[in-house]
């Protein structure tokens, strides 16, 4: 694995993809991502880390325009307000609405921790009684996360692990995209359940993502804090 310039080719074309992304704020709607790539994208979520191996998290991608304009009235971070536009709802190749799953499915002992465990991380039982341990444990001690809010936001947090790896996969492959927290929350969860027969008392949005082809370059650079104002060596 990785010859000196293999890892150079590396370096460089993850850092192309880290300055090619940007929060792309209207694409160009008449270029469509190929279903081979976004499958690519759909691939990082699906191959992304979560806590135990729980994968909290599911994605719709609406593709539907008439379902798209649902959220429009109420998501101010994709609906071009601020810049006249047809925001990102109106123009992204595709969209993408991430779902946390609350405390129903994600509190220890669970039916779907237990069906999880079983049919797809295909433990034994014995290990499964262990995990079930460990998992209340850090639920209930190590963590302190029990109420139904604070277990949804921790299958956000994981929900966002499979943003960014989507995010960078895109990237890396030359399609724009933009993460999307400018929404109302309760308005986007009735929507889901009155328009797309989701079951929230299971699931909930906790981030939407665009994917796409820029319409026009970002209007300026990048700006970061340095390395030094953000990591602390000891
Ligand atoms: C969790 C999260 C939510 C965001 N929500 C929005 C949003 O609703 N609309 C938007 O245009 N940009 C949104 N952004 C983009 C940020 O404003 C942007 O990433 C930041 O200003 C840095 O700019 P850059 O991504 O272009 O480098 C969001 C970013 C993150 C990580």
């Amino acid at each position: 694995m990785g010859s000196t310039i293999d890892n150079q080719a590396m370096h460089q074309a993850l850092q192309t993809a880290f300055e090619f992304r940007h929060a792309t704020k209207v694409f160009d709607d008449t270029k469509k991502v190929a279903d081979a790539d976004f499958n690519r994208i759909l691939e990082a979520a699906r191959l992304s880390p979560s806590s135990f191996g729980m994968e909290p998290w599911n994605l719709l991608v609406v593709q539907s325009p008439e379902k798209r304009e649902l959220f429009r009235e109420f998501s101010w971070g994709a609906n071009g307000a601020f810049n006249g536009s047809k925001g990102q709802l109106g123009t992204a190749s595709h969209f993408v609405i991430f779902l946390a799953h609350t405390d129903v499915n994600m509190r220890h002992n669970s039916e779907y921790l237990q069906n999880h465990m079983k049919n797809v991380k295909q433990l034994p039982s014995e290990v499964i009684d262990f995990m079930n341990t460990a998992y209340q444990k850090f639920q209930e001690h190590d963590f302190g996360i029990e109420g139904r809010r604070q277990i949804t936001d921790w299958s956000a947090k994981q929900a966002y692990i499979a943003l960014g790896n989507m995010m960078t996969s895109a990237a890396l492959l030359g399609i724009d995209s933009c993460p999307i927290e400018g929404f109302e929350l309760d308005k986007a969860t009735d929507v889901l359940k009155t328009h797309f027969g989701i079951d929230t008392e299971r699931y909930v949005p906790c981030v939407m993502a665009a994917f796409g082809y820029r319409l026009e370059d970002p209007s300026r650079d990048k700006t970061r804090r340095t390395l030094e104002q953000m990591v602390t060596w000891f």
